[in-house]
């Protein structure tokens, strides 16, 4: 039989199959991803701007903190059943952390693939850089802080992940090594001052509290930007005034309350 006659056998190997992770994010747009991040990100600032003024309670002493704790777990009560709003914003926080880092994630993957960067090709330049053998930028040319905040976001935004973790399980689920051999359920008071006695614990929350004002200033002014607040000069002013306060606020006065237990004024 001639050779040219036969039926021509598929050699070359097929398309790969899209991942998982592909499929969802095929149709995606980076405006709709970073949209997504900024509608996350602010219901997260939110939570976090309203759960340290209620950390505030804290310096009204022992009684006002456990009650404000119990109240979290009963309001809407008889109607609803105790703790239906504390599930209801659980589930909200957790979908809006996912959502961000989701969102997040693909967004990083894309800027990697457009400067044609691999994942292990970043992480064999990150060795380069470690061991001195590849300098980052020449010598003398020196960041400023906006820069190192803006440019740290991925590292600031995994510390904060890690913290929320830590913190869950040291003073919601009160999980050893995590929470301290005296935490007891329904004692949040007790559960705070014995957590944070403990001077290295005391150090992680307040170190992370620097990474919480720096992922939230350059979030919240990024977030105003992707949403179309900031037109006019005047507007970006304010935004990045905002930005700063919010932050700022926020994190200092988390970060008031491990100093404070440790210089035990909070006891
Ligand atoms: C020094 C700073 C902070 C202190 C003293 C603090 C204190 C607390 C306490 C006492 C609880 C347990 C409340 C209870 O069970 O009644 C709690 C829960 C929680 N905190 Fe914080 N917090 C701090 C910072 C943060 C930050 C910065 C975040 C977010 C990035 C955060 C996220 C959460 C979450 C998600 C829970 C679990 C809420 C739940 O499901 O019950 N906290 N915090």
């Amino acid at each position: 039989m001639n050779p040219a006659a036969q039926p021509p056998t598929d050699t070359a190997d097929p398309a790969p199959k899209p991942s998982a992770w592909e499929v969802m994010f095929k149709d995606a747009t980076n405006s709709e991803l970073k949209l997504a991040m900024a509608a996350s990100g602010t219901v997260l600032s939110l939570f976090t701007a309203g759960h340290m003024a209620g950390n505030m309670q804290v310096y009204r002493g022992r009684k006002y903190y456990n009650e404000y704790a119990e109240f979290i777990r009963t309001v809407g009560a008889p109607v609803l059943p105790r703790n239906g709003v504390l599930w209801v914003v659980r589930v909200g926080l957790l979908a809006s952390a996912t959502s961000h880092i989701m969102a997040g994630t693909e967004l990083t993957l894309r800027a990697m693939r457009a400067e044609r960067h691999t994942v292990q090709g970043t992480i064999r330049d990150l060795k380069r850089q470690l061991t001195g053998k590849q300098r980052r930028r020449p010598r003398g040319r020196r960041r400023s802080v906006p820069q190192i905040i803006a440019r740290s976001m991925r590292s600031t935004g995994v510390v904060l992940g890690l913290f929320t973790v830590y913190h869950v399980a040291d003073l919601t689920v009160g999980a050893r090594p995590a929470a301290s051999s005296k935490h007891r359920h329904g004692d949040a008071y007790g559960n705070l001052v014995a957590s944070l006695s403990r001077p290295g614990v005391a150090f992680f929350y307040a170190a992370s509290m620097a990474a919480l004002a720096g992922h939230m200033i350059h979030g919240m002014r990024t977030a105003a930007m992707d949403a179309g607040f900031t037109t006019t000069a005047q507007r970006a002013q304010t935004v990045e005034v905002a930005a700063k306060v919010v932050g700022a606020v926020v994190a200092l006065g988390n970060v008031t309350i491990p100093v404070a237990v440790q210089a035990k004024v909070v006891r």
